[in-house]
């Protein structure tokens, strides 16, 4: 395939290399945090997979019982993430999603890193809209404090807790529960410090 002139070199990425993306991510055990963010959710609760990528977790979640939705902006990865899990992922970005608000807990695992910093308030907006009350929305990000682009072309948006609570500030309806920094492959992949969040819908 070729690259239309709008697509980023994010999104060129996950178009072309998702199966080995999708491959070398299957077997990451999130299950610390997997812990951390359910133990906000009632065993009813309906969770949103965003930016699901693989469908790793989506099946993990789907496999503990939840009733799982998931969207990622690479057509490639929801066609792999579909497959893996028989829950249909949506082709939709964070800039465009809208939901009710219909959701316990939603999951955005290393996804919303790839957004702009001045998209990232309205993203994580229309995320929380679609939480019920009370519902919980974790996110996770490269530890830093820079916008960057990396080797293989994809844009980061790297956080650290101060520019994450300046943003989420701008985000009504929602207080930051948690904030931590983990690292390496225990709770992680890689060596990488990331920075993990969980935001409360009031
Ligand atoms: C680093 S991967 C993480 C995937 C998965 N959540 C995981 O933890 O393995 C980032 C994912 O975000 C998706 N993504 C990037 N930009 C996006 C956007 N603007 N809206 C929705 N998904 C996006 C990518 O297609 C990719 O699947």
């Amino acid at each position: 395939m070729v690259a239309d002139s709008t697509e980023s070199g994010t999104d060129q990425y996950y178009r072309d290399h998702a199966l080995a993306y999708a491959e070398s991510t299957l077997g990451v055990d999130m299950s610390e945090i997997y812990g951390r963010f359910l133990g906000y959710l009632p065993r009813s609760a309906k969770i949103l997979d965003a930016g699901s990528g693989s469908g790793r977790d989506t099946l993990a979640f789907k496999n503990l019982g939840y009733n799982v939705d998931a969207f990622d902006a690479s057509p490639a990865l929801c066609a792999f993430s579909t497959q893996l899990t028989g829950v249909p992922a949506r082709v939709i970005t964070f800039q465009d999603f809208e939901s009710e608000p219909v959701y316990g807990g939603i999951w955005a695992c290393a996804s919303l890193l790839h957004v702009q910093a001045d998209e990232l308030a309205d993203a994580i907006c229309r995320l929380v809209h679609a939480l019920k009350p009370e519902g919980a929305l974790y996110m996770s990000f490269k530890h830093g404090s820079g916008e960057r682009l990396s080797a293989d072309g994809r844009f980061y948006l790297d956080m650290n807790g101060d520019r994450l609570r300046a943003v989420v500030n701008d985000v009504a309806d929602a207080h930051l529960s948690e904030i931590w920094v983990s690292h390496g492959e225990g709770s992680r992949r890689g060596q990488d410090a990331w920075l993990n969040a969980i935001l409360v819908r009031t």
